[in-house]
């Protein structure tokens, strides 16, 4: 596809931050993991600071398990069906999160609603990237629904993730253009070229709040 075309970033950060140590992220994920792999490239190449300490998928056929494979990350399949219930599910995701000693919590196509339990044991330390512009088009077919409802101007968001579901206080958000010629794959492949630039920056952010303004209101 023809990557250049007209967009729109804010706020304005071009510029991710340094971290010493790394930040440690735990990626959430259940799909093929575009967004994984751009933040596995910008971590080996040296040019993030992010110590990519877990993957924890659901699914045991996503593509995210075999970026993780490749790329020597260790990962944890965490099917729910195999969970009595809910709450023991995600149980075991907090014990990971924690046992691998995480300081953010990335949600990458992360395809499960998680409980405000969940989210509430941790405020503020978990991000979430949404292909809309949140508020709009919240839910699982937002780039669906946005050509459906004839919007002009669509996008991503990356969030932070509080129990209502893609709500939470917005950190980057990258918007581009819907012309007549569009139409679902050229969208979606735009806004994946778009999600893999803002969801570092927000990482970046994120973690810079994580290390500064939030501690000691935990
Ligand atoms: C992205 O479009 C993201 O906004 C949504 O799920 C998709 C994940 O893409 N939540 P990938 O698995 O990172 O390629």
């Amino acid at each position: 596809m023809n990557k250049s075309f007209n967009y729109l970033i804010s706020p304005e950060i071009s510029k991710l931050r340094h971290f010493s140590p790394k930040l440690r992220i735990a990626i959430l994920a259940s799909g093929d993991g575009s967004n994984f792999q751009e933040l596995i490239d910008l971590s080996n190449s040296n040019k993030f600071d992010i110590d990519i300490r877990i993957l924890i998928t659901n699914n045991s056929n996503a593509g995210c398990l075999l970026r993780a494979k490749k790329s020597n990350i260790p990962y944890k399949i965490i099917n729910n069906s195999n969970y009595k219930n809910k709450e023991d599910f995600e149980d075991e995701i907090m014990r990971i999160i924690i046992e691998y000693d995480t300081e953010l919590i990335v949600m990458a196509g992360w395809m499960k609603i998680m409980s405000s339990n969940f989210v509430n044991s941790f405020r503020n330390k978990i991000i979430n990237i949404h292909p809309s512009l949140l508020p709009s088009f919240k839910g699982n077919n937002a780039i669906k629904e946005a050509i459906a409802n004839g919007s002009k101007i669509t996008g991503c968001s990356v969030h932070f993730v509080e129990p209502e579901v893609d709500s939470g206080s917005l950190i980057m958000q990258a918007a581009l253009s819907i012309s007549n010629k569009e139409n679902i794959e050229s969208i979606t492949n735009k806004i994946h070229l778009l999600e893999h630039k803002i969801l570092p920056l927000s990482i970046s952010q994120a973690g810079y709040l994580i290390r500064t303004s939030f501690k000691g209101n935990d």
